[in-house]
């Protein structure tokens, strides 16, 4: 009877949250729609890559959209967009071991606006209106996403656990959940959530902040992070994160994202 009453105030409260959403935002949310499934002209719909309901491709190794905080897809997009700022140094990627021999440079992300070079979002977000961004953001936000947990083999998951738990203490690297959230579901809009991505997707993230090409970290935390990983510590990461059971309610990113 107690249980079926905390049910029956638990679905009530998720209408109510539901029911708080503004005009605006509903309005927002199906022009983004709209947008994401058909494009417009100079624009392709985001679906052909992100898949019909923003679950992403993790064949193709294309990230999940569903359920990701507002501000931070908005901020993503705004950031694909920059151009790479004149500061007169230029880094050329070196391979390296980067467990061992640590890139001594300065992180520029501290004094520049984040850039995220890519080759087919960086013109996509070129394109993109701010009322197109909010949209797209606010329609994304408001999808429900279950992660397909993928095996691996227990080696590596093992190898990969020790990394997100605990990090790599010898070199002073925290564990992946201590900023990204038990579980790895994500904190807020500065912290993305990691469960749920396509592993091919993890490693691409790391392999660009170790190169530069992904800059847009506040205070150059996740660089920090990149730079002492190895090929095998990206992949057993990936490994792991990919193997979490992950799901997150239509609207939960919204509500997260709402002033309490
Ligand atoms: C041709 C395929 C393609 C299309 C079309 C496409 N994307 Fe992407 N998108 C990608 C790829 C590939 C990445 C990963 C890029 C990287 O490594 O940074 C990505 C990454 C993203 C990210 C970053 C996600 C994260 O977790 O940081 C966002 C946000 C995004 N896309 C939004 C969109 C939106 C909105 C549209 C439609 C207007 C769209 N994309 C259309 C291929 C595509
Ligand atoms: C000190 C805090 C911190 C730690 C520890 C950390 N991260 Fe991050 N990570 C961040 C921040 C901040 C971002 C968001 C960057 C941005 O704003 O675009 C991020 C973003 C990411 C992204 C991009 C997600 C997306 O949707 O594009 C990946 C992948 C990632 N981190 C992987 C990891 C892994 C793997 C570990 C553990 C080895 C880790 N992070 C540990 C702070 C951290």
């Amino acid at each position: 009877m107690a249980a079926a009453l905390v049910l029956g105030l638990g679905a009530a409260w998720a209408v109510y949250w539901n029911d708080r959403v503004s005009p605006e935002i509903l309005a927002a949310r199906s022009a983004g729609q709209a947008l994401a499934q058909n494009g417009r002209e100079g624009l392709p719909a985001c679906i052909s890559c992100h898949g019909a309901h923003g679950e992403g491709n993790p064949a193709a190794g294309f990230p999940r959209l569903a359920g990701l905080h507002p501000a931070y897809l908005a901020r993503q997009l705004a950031d694909y967009a920059r151009e790479v700022p004149l500061t007169g140094a230029h880094f050329d990627q070196i391979a390296r071991d980067y467990s061992k021999t640590p890139r001594i440079d300065l992180p520029y992300s501290i004094l520049t606006p984040g850039i995220r070079q890519h080759a087919v979002m960086s013109p996509i977000a070129r394109t993109l209106k701010p009322d197109e961004i909010e949209a797209l953001a606010q329609y994304y936000a408001s999808l429900s996403f279950v992660a397909q947990p993928v095996a691996a083999d227990p080696e590596t998951l093992e190898r990969g656990e020790d990394l997100v738990l605990r990090g790599k203490p010898e070199y002073g690297v925290p564990g992946c959940f201590a900023c990204h959230g038990q579980n790895g579901v994500g904190v807020g809009a500065m912290f993305p959530p990691l469960a749920g991505q396509p592993a091919a997707y993890i490693v691409e993230q790391l392999n660009h902040w170790q190169s530069g090409a992904r800059d847009n970290d506040e205070n150059g935390l996740m660089r920090a992070v990149a730079e002492w990983m190895t090929e095998g510590d990206k992949q057993a990461v990936a490994a792991y994160l990919a193997n979490l059971s992950y799901r997150i309610e239509a609207g939960e990113a919204i509500r997260q994202a709402a002033p309490q």
